[in-house]
């Protein structure tokens, strides 16, 4: 069963500007796009997952922006995971993607980058690329794991200095 939801063209007709309403599927665990009321939660998350995390505003003016693809998973109304991806042009970029600790190896970050790479083939898009921190194995293993491959070493990326390693999916077209 899929949600009723819209994809808005940009502005010169090319491909999508603005994902306000996503051809998503419904499952027992339902993905959505995130909303401003989210981010008390999104926060909470974040600052459990992340050493240098993203204020709240952040979040609310990501989830204002156009060319975004936001999306929650809750499981009984609660949120438990996020992905915040941009994209421009034939290019998308994962800024943000977390799971809450009890819930992870469930398939639920799996679910939500699948979400991701359908919405970019629906759109034209053909790279999705992403950072991440050099010591994450754990998250360099679940990207790898989806085909992502290491393309090089951002050197002090992070605000605490770490280098991050910059991963790149070329999506196939049928
Ligand atoms: C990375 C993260 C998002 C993965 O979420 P998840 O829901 O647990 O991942 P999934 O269950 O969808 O994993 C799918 C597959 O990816 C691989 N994988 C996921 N996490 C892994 C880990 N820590 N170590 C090794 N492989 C891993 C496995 O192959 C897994 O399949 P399996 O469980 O059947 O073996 C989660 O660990 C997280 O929120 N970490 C903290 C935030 C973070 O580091 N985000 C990424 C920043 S770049």
């Amino acid at each position: 069963m899929w949600s009723a939801v819209v994809i808005l063209s940009r502005a010169d007709g090319e491909g999508p500007q603005h994902a306000s309403n996503v051809q998503l599927p419904m499952t027992d665990l339902p993905i959505s796009l995130a909303v401003p009321g989210d981010v008390d939660a999104i926060h909470r998350l974040e600052v459990a997952c992340f050493p240098s995390p993203w204020r709240p505003e952040f979040f609310k003016n990501e989830i204002g922006a156009s060319g975004r693809l936001n999306l929650v998973a809750k499981r009984n109304g609660i949120l438990v995971a996020y992905l915040f991806a941009m994209w421009f042009l034939d290019e998308m970029h994962v800024n943000k993607i977390a799971v809450v600790e009890s819930e992870r190896r469930k398939g639920i970050a799996l679910r939500l980058m699948e979400e991701c790479e359908e919405f970019a083939v629906a759109n034209g898009i053909n790279t999705i690329s992403l950072e991440v921190r050099e010591s994450n194995e754990g998250a360099q293993r679940f990207y790898e794991q989806q085909e992502f491959e290491p393309l090089y070493v951002r050197p002090r990326y992070y605000p605490d200095g770490e280098a991050a390693v910059v991963m790149v999916k070329e999506l196939r077209r049928a």
